[in-house]
């Protein structure tokens, strides 16, 4: 007798497999490869020049310790899933597929029009994409390059034909503007890929994934979810914003990202001399800066766009994969070495071969 027969709760449940079988005949070992891109920032900019009227700072400041002079801000009529939503139509688009097309949808954002429903049904419900499952990972600014790694899970192994991953964040709306050190940095944007499967051995090449979760209080909204409710002294404390500890973020950057860029491209078998692009998160162009001399690879191949968008959080990598797409960069079998750390504190690093013949559409 079987425990499921044994528990008197499940008495008269028939319907099931007791072998795993559909589980097995689904399993396939596939490639799964980049099929669209694309990406949404919206209209208005906030510059330097506009922060020194916020806040005690000054666009030589913001310049030398950032790299940043201007970054963009979502209106007033839109929230984070309408970000997601014009990324998801260019990404879509690039594919050469329609909303009703996608089988599952993920979203990486810490900045969800609401908690529940997550951001991806809300997206699945804006997009119309009917036959879509949805979850979000909220993995803070490596919420693009897990979700890449989550969705080619659900391709590899036969699950999904069509999936779409979209980082989507509004951290305008999440920034404390009475705090110097933290306001200059955030801006708002969304990036979308479409994933799709092609013979084992294409697109996604390694990853490697890790938390320390002992640094989380480095960066936090202390107010934000069941442990402290916003209530009137969290919004007095500004507590419902963005808190960071610069110094220690850096540093777990700093030593983080070698280490999780060394394990993505020892499990693609790859080495910092095949890489040909670094998309990493645009936090700061020091980090990138020093990210590159550690790995060994040419500063001008590390994409940076923050001088353009700021801190983006999980958009940020998905914005700058998207622009030297657009730009024309990215050949047919370039390597592209993807690195996101953040909020948790998260590291992640993957590699991925880009496989797309025909420029964007
Ligand atoms: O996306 C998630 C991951 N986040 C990151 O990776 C961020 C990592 N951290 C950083 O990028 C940098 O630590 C910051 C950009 C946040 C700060 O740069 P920093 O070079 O570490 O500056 P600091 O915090 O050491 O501050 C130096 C000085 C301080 O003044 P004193 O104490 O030396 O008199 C600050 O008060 O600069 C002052 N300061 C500013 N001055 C003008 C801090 N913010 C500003 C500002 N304008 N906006």
């Amino acid at each position: 007798m079987s425990a499921l027969q044994r528990c008197s709760r499940f008495n008269g449940v028939t319907a099931r497999s007791t072998t795993g079988k559909w589980l097995l005949d689904t399993m396939k070992l596939r490639g799964s490869v980049i099929a669209g891109l694309g990406s949404y920032v919206p209209e208005r900019i906030l510059t330097n020049a506009d922060l020194e009227k916020i806040v005690d700072t000054s666009d030589e400041w913001i310049v030398t310790h950032t790299g940043m002079k201007e970054r963009r801000v979502i209106a007033e009529d839109q929230n984070t899933s309408d970000l997601a939503v014009e990324a998801s139509k260019v990404a879509l688009r690039d594919a050469g597929l329609a909303a009703e097309d996608l089988e599952l949808i993920i979203v990486g954002t810490v900045t969800p029009d609401t908690v529940f429903p997550s951001a991806s049904a809300i997206l699945e419900d804006k997009l119309g994409a009917k036959r879509a499952a949805s979850f979000d990972v909220v993995t803070g600014c490596t919420g693009f390059v897990d979700g890449m790694i989550t969705g080619s899970q659900y391709v590899m192994t036969g699950g999904y034909d069509n999936v779409l991953v979209v980082a989507a964040e509004a951290l305008t709306r999440v920034t404390n503007w009475e705090d110097r050190s933290t306001c200059v940095l955030f801006g708002d944007g969304a990036g979308a890929v479409v994933l799709q499967p092609d013979e084992a051995g294409k697109g996604l090449l390694g990853y490697a994934m890790d938390t320390q979760g002992f640094a989380g209080e480095a960066l936090t909204i202390p107010s934000s979810g069941s442990a402290w409710p916003p209530d009137e002294k969290a919004i007095a404390e500004n507590a419902t914003k963005i808190y960071m500890n610069g110094h220690e973020i850096f540093r777990m950057a700093v030593r983080g990202i070698p280490h999780i860029a060394g394990l993505a491209m020892s499990k693609a078998g790859v080495t910092n001399e095949d890489i040909d692009w670094v998309v990493m998160h645009q936090a700061n162009q020091r980090i990138l800066d020093a990210a590159a001399d550690r790995l060994g690879i040419e500063r001008a191949r590390v994409v940076s766009n923050l001088h353009k968008y700021g801190n983006t959080s999980a958009a940020s990598m998905a914005l700058a994969f998207d622009e030297i797409y657009r730009d024309g960069c990215l050949q047919t079998g370039d390597l592209v070495l993807l690195v996101g750390f953040g909020a948790g504190f998260c590291l992640s690093g993957a590699v991925v071969r880009w496989e797309k013949e025909t420029p964007p559409r």
